[in-house]
């Protein structure tokens, strides 16, 4: 356990920040606003917390379009807030990770602007430009993941320019050595001012194809999907020499002691490990989504697992996402009960869990009227379920009608504060906030949970059981947890390996009830067993 570093131990915790907490009254969260919540994370028992960007911003796509890499928006604050805000984390003992967007920039930010100017511009080559193609069309069949393609044709300079995003967002030539220096500079700003770490957006679209070549079509598109789904991604993604780049990122960080460097990578697994580097040069923690898409299912997620743990190479640390402010909420997805069990499973699995916020206390995708849509990705393709809105929705703190979030208008209606709500959660020992708090804490004071290897992954039937192993040190005999899931409606017995019960998604049932040879689960009843009974489990 000693070996493992705080970002093997801990738990992530995102923050969509225009949606946590807003303190100045313009229905917009702040930075001030984070900092006053700084103790419900605490109380949560969660370990760093990821901030979505803040940075200034035109918000065409709400901060991930930036136009100043190191200065911070005034909607959400100042500097000196947000020094504010490491400091008062740190004194708390959590870590704080910002977001960086090293892709594409704002076509504000001055470099796009000086960039645009004229072909001769130094900066010309830091963002992709193109001649037109013989007929005056687009350079080539690229598409933009908003929508129509990816290719915005300057009538000033004669060229296109590429963006993977909104037309808002050109992407950087990042073959450029310049864009590598200026981007390695931005990185060393914020490690500089105390950061822990940062979460890379797209790191996987970084380096798109020297000779610009067409797509393929996609054989496997379907109707209703989004637009760039009619072509595979061959050319424009997961190029090889993204792997040069990922690794001096993590060299700049490693330079800074133990800091963290995530990557959003949205990859089959079989290519998204390769971010781990050959031999762990590469990104700590390559996210891995697979439970946000995965069909859930027993046989499913014992696949999942299993697959996962046997591709990740040996010096490779796995993570799990349940949530984050691009996909639909957990709560949503698979229904209040089962985001009880999808809990207890995010936080006993081996490998860095993060949290998204709201999920702790079950919060809802929120319908969204359509003359108060905000999210670029649906007004620019309107109902193919593209609308990243319903989950980015103001966090509800208490039963009032903004639910504690603003004194104002907030920028998207808040959901069901009355029904879900932290302050009648706080104290409720059947909550959702309880259930994630004693998770948080059995997960803490429980090595196994932490550092152990995971093995004996199976389903029968609806349930999902395996076990989590630590040797015992001293010739004691190992620590076993063993984890059982109902993911079906019916009840279902499993064994009970003479065990403790340490943990039950049901407030209701005793504590220590689990000592005989088996225990009978509830429908969407998960429970955490300490095994008495000696037998030696198999690894992995
Ligand atoms: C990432 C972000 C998403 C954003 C996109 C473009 O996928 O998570 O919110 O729209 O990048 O920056």
């Amino acid at each position: 356990m000693t070996t493992l570093t705080w970002w093997q131990r801990g738990v992530i915790y995102q923050v969509y920040p225009r949606s946590f907490q807003d303190k100045n009254g313009d229905g917009v969260g702040d930075l001030a606003g984070i900092t006053e919540r700084l103790d419900h994370l605490a109380m949560l028992g969660v370990d760093a917390l990821w901030i979505s960007p803040i940075y200034p911003s035109p918000m065409a796509d709400f901060g991930y379009d930036v136009a100043d890499y190191c200065a911070i928006d005034p909607l959400f604050g100042s500097l000196a807030e947000f020094d504010a805000l490491v400091a008062r984390a740190h004194a708390l003992g959590i870590r704080v990770l910002l977001d960086f967007v090293p892709n594409h920039s704002s076509d504000r930010h001055p470099w796009f602007v000086d960039s645009r100017a004229s072909r001769d511009s130094p900066k010309r080559d830091w963002y992709l430009w193109r001649d037109p193609a013989p007929d005056g069309g687009p350079p080539n069949n690229w598409l933009s993941r908003f929508g129509g393609s990816a290719w915005e044709f300057d009538a000033a300079t004669g060229q296109y320019y590429y963006h993977a995003f909104l037309r808002e967002q050109p992407d950087l030539n990042w073959r450029h050595p310049d864009v590598r220096a200026a981007m390695d500079g931005v990185l060393r700003f914020w490690l500089e001012r105390g950061v822990d770490g940062f979460r890379v957006d797209v790191l996987w679209l970084l380096i798109k194809d020297a000779q610009f070549r067409d797509n393929p079509p996609n054989p496997d598109a379907a109707a209703g999907e989004p637009d760039h789904h009619r072509l595979l991604q061959t050319h424009t993604e997961d190029q090889p020499e993204v792997q040069d780049i990922v690794r001096s990122m993590r060299a700049t960080l490693d330079g800074f002691g133990e800091r963290v460097l995530i990557g959003e990578i949205y990859l089959p697994v079989q290519r998204l490990v390769a971010y781990y580097g050959t031999h762990g040069e590469g990104a700590n923690l390559p996210f891995n989504f697979q439970l946000i898409n995965a069909h859930w299912s027993a046989v499913n997620l014992a696949r999942i697992i299993t697959e996962y743990e046997a591709l990740l190479p040996p010096h490779a640390w796995p993570n799990w996402v349940l949530g984050n402010h691009d996909n639909p909420r957990v709560a949503s997805r698979l229904g209040a009960a089962q985001a009880r069990v999808a809990a207890m499973l995010l936080l006993t699995l081996r490998g860095t869990p993060t949290l998204y916020y709201g999920d702790e206390i079950g919060m809802h995708d929120v319908v969204v009227p359509a003359d108060r849509v905000q999210d670029p990705a649906e007004l620019r393709q309107p109902g193919i379920g593209q609308g990243r809105d319903p989950e980015r929705t103001p966090m509800q703190w208490d039963a009032s009608a903004n639910g504690g979030f603003t004194t104002g208008t907030p920028w998207l209606p808040p959901g069901d504060t009355r029904q879900v709500n932290v302050a009648s959660q706080t104290d409720d020992p059947a909550s959702m906030l309880a259930l994630y708090r004693r998770l948080l804490a059995l997960r803490r004071a429980t090595p196994a949970l932490v550092g152990g290897a995971v093995g004996q992954v199976r389903a029968q039937g609806d349930v999902l059981t395996y076990e989590r192993s630590l040797p015992g040190e001293d010739g004691d005999r190992p620590t076993r947890i063993r984890v059982a899931l109902n993911l079906g409606a019916l009840p279902a017995t499993v064994p009970a390996h003479a065990g403790v019960l340490l943990l039950s998604t049901d407030a209701t049932r005793p504590d220590a009830a689990a000592n005989g040879d088996t225990l009978q689960l509830a429908a969407d009843e998960g429970v955490v067993i300490l095994c008495t009974d000696g037998a030696a489990g198999e690894r992995r």
